[in-house]
Formats: C-alpha cells, sequence, structure tokens
C-alpha cells in the first residue's frame, strides 16, 4: 500500500462528542484535517469511520503513520 501524506508532524486536539460519527483522513490530502474532505478520491485511500462511546478529548494522528488509527501514538517522532 502507497503511504499517506504527512499531514503534520504533532498530533491534533479535538473535542470528540458521544455518539458522532467522524470520518477519519488517511490519505492526508485533506485540506479540513484530520477529517477526510474528499480529497482521497481515485487513490487506493479510504477515510476510518468511527463513533465515539463517550464524549472526549483525543489527540488525532496527523502524521497518518499512526498503528492506532485515529489516534496519536507517537509515530511522529519516528519521521
Ligand atoms: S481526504 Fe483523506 S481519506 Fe478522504
Amino acid at each position: 500500500m502507497k503511504k499517506a501524506k504527512v499531514a503534520g508532524t504533532t498530533p491534533q486536539i479535538e473535542q470528540l462528542e458521544e455518539g458522532k460519527t467522524y470520518a477519519w483522513c488517511t490519505c492526508g490530502k485533506s485540506e479540513n484535517q484530520p477529517w477526510c474532505n474528499g480529497a482521497h478520491k481515485g487513490s487506493e485511500f479510504t477515510p476510518k469511520i468511527f463513533k465515539e462511546e463517550e464524549s472526549k478529548t483525543a489527540a488525532l494522528c496527523m502524521c497518518k503513520q499512526t498503528k492506532n488509527p485515529p489516534y496519536c501514538d507517537g509515530s511522529h517522532a519516528n519521521l
């Protein structure tokens, strides 16, 4: 699989709401990071759809290399 574009080298802190569905950009091309804006069209990437069970503040991966998407796992430190 092709490597995703690095959209940022630090995670983005987001307030996520209980029961809401989110589409996290996996390709790195969205101009509305960390969310999918459809820029992946025509590539092998698709957004990661996820739903939060509880409202929380989360660090979302921006480098797109995390092993625990959509959350930051510190992979940006190895870029
Ligand atoms: S724009 Fe990147 S996955 Fe949709």
